[in-house]
C-alpha cells in the first residue's frame, strides 16, 4: 500500500519488469480501464522497447468496432502496445465479429498454444468484478460472452458520450482462464473501489465477489492506493 498512483504503479511494474528482463518473449495478460495506466507509464519510462512480448487482452466489448477508439484492442494499442514498442499483431483481443459468437474457444486455445500467461494484470470493478466476470460467475467460468451489470455500464460510461453508448455485452476471459496465469499482478485504486478490495482481500471466497477468487490463487500481488486500502482491517504484507 502506497499513497499515490505513480508509486502503486512503480511497485507493480517492478513484477512485471522482473518478468520481461529474464524473458523477452514473456506472455503477459493485460487488464484496460484507468487502473493499469501507472504500470504502462512506468514500463515505458525505462525507454526500452519489447518486440518480442506477447499479450493477451483480459476483455473485448461487443458490438462495438475493433477500430472505435473505446474498443479495448484500440485502447491497449495506444495505452500499452505502442508506448512499449509492443507490435500489434502481438496483441491478442477476443474477436467480436460474428457478433461476438463462437470466438471464444479460439481464444482459449491462443493463449495455450503461446504457453499460457506468466504475469495477468487486473483491475477489480466497483461491484467486485475481475475482467467482466460479473458477480455470480463461476469461478471454472472460461472465455464466453457476457452481459454486463448497469452498475459497470454506468462505471463505464465515463468513456462514452452517453451511457446508452455503453455496449450491453462482452466477451470475457473466465475466472477460470485468469487463474491459469501463473501470477497475479492485481492494482486498485480510489476510495470507490474500496469495498471491493476489501470484500476481495478479506471477505469469503464468494462467486458473489468474483475478486475473491484471487484468494485461492498460489502467486498474488496486490498494489492498492491508500484509498483503496482504506476499508481493509487487516495488515497484509
Ligand atoms: C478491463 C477489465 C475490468 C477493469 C475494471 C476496473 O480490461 O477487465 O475488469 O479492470 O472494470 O476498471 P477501471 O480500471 O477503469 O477502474
Amino acid at each position: 500500500m502506497v499513497a499515490d498512483t505513480s508509486e502503486v504503479g512503480a511497485v507493480a511494474e517492478s513484477a512485471v519488469w522482473e518478468l520481461l528482463r529474464s524473458n523477452p518473449e514473456a506472455v503477459l495478460g493485460v487488464a484496460t480501464g484507468s487502473t493499469p495506466g501507472p504500470l504502462y507509464q512506468a514500463l515505458a519510462s525505462r525507454g526500452k522497447k519489447f518486440p518480442t512480448v506477447q499479450a493477451f487482452a483480459l476483455d473485448e466489448y461487443c458490438g462495438i468496432d475493433a477500430s472505435d477508439p473505446n474498443s479495448y484492442r484500440s485502447t491497449l494499442l495506444r495505452e500499452f502496445a505502442r508506448p512499449l514498442g509492443i507490435p500489434a499483431e502481438h496483441v491478442h483481443v477476443p474477436s467480436t465479429s460474428n457478433d461476438c459468437k463462437d470466438n471464444a474457444a479460439d481464444y482459449e486455445s491462443s493463449i495455450s498454444e503461446a504457453g499460457g500467461i506468466a504475469v495477468q494484470i487486473l483491475g477489480v470493478g466497483t461491484n467486485g468484478h475481475i475482467a467482466f466476470n460479473e458477480p455470480g460467475s463461476s469461478f471454472e467460468s472460461r472465455t464466453r460472452v457476457v452481459e454486463l451489470t448497469e452498475r459497470t455500464r454506468r462505471d463505464n460510461s465515463r468513456y462514452f458520450p452517453s451511457i446508452s453508448d455503453v455496449p450491453r455485452s462482452a466477451l470475457t476471459q473466465g475466472i477460470g482462464t485468469i487463474l491459469e496465469a501463473r501470477k497475479l499482478v492485481v492494482m486498485a485504486f480510489g476510495v470507490g473501489k474500496a469495498a471491493a478490495v476489501a470484500a476481495a482481500l478479506e471477505g469469503p471466497v464468494t462467486t458473489d465477489v468474483p475478486a475473491s477468487a484471487i484468494q485461492t490463487h498460489p502467486d498474488v500481488i496486490v498494489c492498492l492506493d491508500l484509498a483503496a486500502a482504506s476499508s481493509l482491517t487487516r495488515s497484509h504484507r
